[in-house]
């Protein structure tokens, strides 16, 4: 009797009523559309931090000059920290009225150095990297390469700091 009603079944497909196939096609198209959300919400960080470095060495490049408005009223013996670009960069003016624009970044790993007054030294944290706080040169300490200087100007209203 059963195998009677299972061949009637498929000797006549069963139709759906409309109404179900359109909210199972609704249903279909938001969950695409809810993937396509997904996929995008975690692909763009990841897409973001790929190619950041690329991005960052455009922008860095990109910019040429800085102007410090008022950085000539920094008091002698003292460091102003500022950004040139994406990177932090540094302005010291010495005791002896020179001054000096030089990257913040160390050639080691990256970390952010400090200009120590006390001890005439640019020096980093991070692995004790010691840098000559005149020339940006690496004295001691891991750091490969010296700091790269910048150019400085010195005007009635401000620094203006611009690559070598
Ligand atoms: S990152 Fe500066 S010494 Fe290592």
């Amino acid at each position: 009797m059963s195998s009677h009603i299972a061949l009637e079944e498929s000797r006549h497909p069963v139709t759906e009523p409309a109404g179900e196939t359109t909210s199972r096609r609704g249903f279909l198209i938001a969950a695409g559309a809810a993937g396509l959300c997904y996929v995008t919400a975690l692909g763009y960080p990841v897409y973001r931090y790929l190619a950041s470095p690329a991005e960052m060495a455009s922008s860095a490049s990109a910019v040429t000059e800085v102007t410090l408005k008022d950085a000539q009223k920094l008091p002698a013996g003292s460091v102003l920290m500022f950004k040139f670009g994406p990177s932090p960069a540094m302005l010291i003016h010495h005791a002896d009225n020179t001054w000096v624009a030089l990257t913040a970044v160390c050639t080691h790993l990256g970390c952010t150095v400090q200009y120590e007054p006390q001890l005439n030294r640019i020096h980093c944290a991070c692995h004790g990297g010691v840098y000559d706080p005149r020339t940006g040169a690496n004295v001691s300490g891991p750091p490969p390469k010296p700091l790269k200087l910048f150019k400085v100007a010195v005007t009635d209203t401000g620094v203006e700091v611009s690559r070598a």
